[in-house]
């Protein structure tokens, strides 16, 4: 083979993308079906499909058909089925036909965005969708590049956690280069937030193991520390509608500050992973600005539905953050990974992620070190973790311009519906009761207590509510826990067992959504 243009495909490269663009329609058919061949969660044993593989990779060439059987008979029944519309667990993981073809094509065009010379139009088709994102979920202008102060700007990463890692970094090198390098860091977060806030912590060397998360901190929240960094990692318990108890919060900064620990990150919430709880940004933001601290919103799903202006009250506060991200392939019809973090300032991450040795180096100047650059020639490089970067923005182009925004207002606006349909049905229910407020398409739910039962035996009730509606295979749903005392007084307040109903899969309907309910109602004594 001289080149691999002369590809192994048995056919055209057209033919043979036709082939494997068949498959997936076929197997997204297969996933509607009334009786889909595979159970939404895979019922494959560890190593049951590491044993179908030979332990060598083939010596000589193999034909597509045979990798596609392969792709047929092995690796689909071993996978859980994130598309299929029964798919109600964790968050969804959308993907959507436009947002496939972007990412084919992405591949195709096999491009390196790490510098705005490497590839201009990566960069800045990046620039112009994140603005255009921007202004379609309402955030404040002062996150846009377009914005005119030439301080906002926007990027794509792979998930929220990078986020959190990102700006977590840029905000201890902002109050290390304002105190010196021996600076003590505080970082702040509800017990409610992601567990991805925490490992930003460990990443950044401000504490050295993950907090207990079920153990007794102050006012009932949870504590890591580092002896040799002298940082901490405080987890505040949640007060009324789980959101943080910000009371709780400013004690623990001002505590902290006056033992000489720098409260430099705080996290805000918009839409927690176990109950879509939303944190009071506006009384976060107070007290980041009192203390100096960076405040960062983690709005990982929740921040999608803020298309619609009926759920902007999402972002009240917002306009006071340094950073913002959000998941469109979580909730908005893009194919994993992207996820947009918005900067007020860019120039923090950029000033504490650059590093440019000799061979990265060319001719024209960055904005950030030459002001009067172009705003558009952006070294995506320092706004990241890794170096290399693929053009991600495609597949946002795609779906913004084939859905349209009004396209993707509708298409959250029916998940609300049937998350306030179910709602309603499991409220009317009285052997069940709704454990937490509906938050958008979320619903949290378990069996109710009987008089006099103890708690455990009710958890115990709901662990196999769940297990018996997953049984069936059609649909999967997952659990999380809630405090039951959130009134931030309880120091360790017990634990409720509930089921997650997440809507929000790329092909849910209503029926699936009736479906998931005749599941459970069955599966209730
Ligand atoms: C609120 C919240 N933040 C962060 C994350 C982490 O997302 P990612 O996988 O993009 O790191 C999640 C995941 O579900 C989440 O719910």
């Amino acid at each position: 083979m001289a080149s691999s243009r002369e590809h192994p495909l048995g056919g055209s490269f057209v033919q043979a993308a036709s082939a494997v663009a068949r498959d997936i329609e076929a197997y997204w058919q297969d996933l509607e079906r009334d009786s889909p061949p595979w159970p939404v969660m895979s019922s494959a044993t560890p190593g049951q499909v590491l044993s179908k593989f030979p332990g060598d990779a083939p010596m000589h060439p193999e034909s597509l058909e045979r990798v596609l059987a392969d792709v047929r008979e092995v690796i689909l029944p071993g996978l859980t089925h994130w598309q299929a519309p029964g798919f109600f667990g964790y968050f969804p993981a959308n993907t959507s036909p436009p947002a496939v073809l972007a990412d084919l094509l992405c591949a195709g065009l096999g491009v390196q965005g790490m510098s705005w010379a490497t590839s201009p139009a990566c960069t800045e088709l990046e620039v112009r969708v994140l603005d255009w994102l921007a202004r379609a979920i309402g955030l404040p202008a002062r996150f846009e590049f377009g914005d005119g102060s030439g301080l906002g700007g926007a990027v794509i990463q792979g998930t929220a956690s990078e986020a959190a890692i990102t700006t977590l970094v840029a905000a201890r090198s902002r109050v290390r280069n304002r105190l010196g390098p021996s600076a003590r860091i505080g970082v702040y977060a509800s017990t409610q937030a992601h567990s991805s806030i925490a490992k930003a912590a460990m990443i950044a060397g401000v504490i050295d193991r993950a907090p207990d998360f079920a153990g007794p901190g102050d006012d009932g929240g949870a504590l890591a520390d580092d002896q040799r960094s002298g940082g901490v990692l405080r987890l505040i318990a949640p007060g009324k509608g789980l959101s943080m108890d910000t009371s709780a919060l400013s004690r623990a900064m001002s505590r902290d500050a006056a033992m000489g620990i720098t409260p430099t990150f705080v996290v805000a919430t918009v839409g927690t992973t176990a109950s879509m709880a939303v944190d009071d940004v506006g009384a976060c933001a107070t007290l980041a600005e009192r203390h100096g601290a960076w405040l960062h919103v983690d709005a990982a799903f929740a921040g999608a539905a803020c298309v619609c202006p009926e759920f902007r009250d999402l972002l009240r506060g917002c306009e006071r953050a340094d950073s913002f991200c959000f998941n469109p392939h979580k909730w908005l019809l893009t194919t994993f990974d992207c996820d947009c973090l918005y900067l007020a300032d860019r120039r923090a991450i950029i000033d504490a992620l650059s590093v440019t040795p000799e061979y990265l180096r060319n001719p024209a100047a960055t904005p950030a070190a030459n002001p009067a650059a172009h705003p558009a020639r952006i070294d995506y490089r320092d706004w990241q973790l890794p170096l290399g970067r693929r053009m991600r923005a495609l597949k946002l182009w795609f779906v913004m311009r084939l859905y349209g925004v009004e396209g993707l207002r509708a298409y959250i606006r029916e998940h609300v519906r049937l998350g306030e349909m179910f709602a309603a049905i499991v409220a009317a229910d009285d052997r069940l009761e709704l454990v937490a407020p509906r938050g958008l398409s979320l619903v949290c739910f378990a069996p109710r207590p009987k008089p006099g039962e103890i708690l455990a035996s009710v958890n115990e009730r709901a662990r196999a509510l769940l297990l018996a509606t997953n049984a069936d295979g059609r649909v999967y749903l997952t659990h999380a826990t809630l405090p039951t005392e959130a009134d931030g007084s309880a120091r360790a307040a017990a634990q409720r067992f509930v089921l997650r109903m997440a809507i929000g899969g790329s092909f849910t309907q209503e029926r699936h959504v009736r479906l998931a309910w005749s599941l459970i109602r069955g599966a209730l004594p």
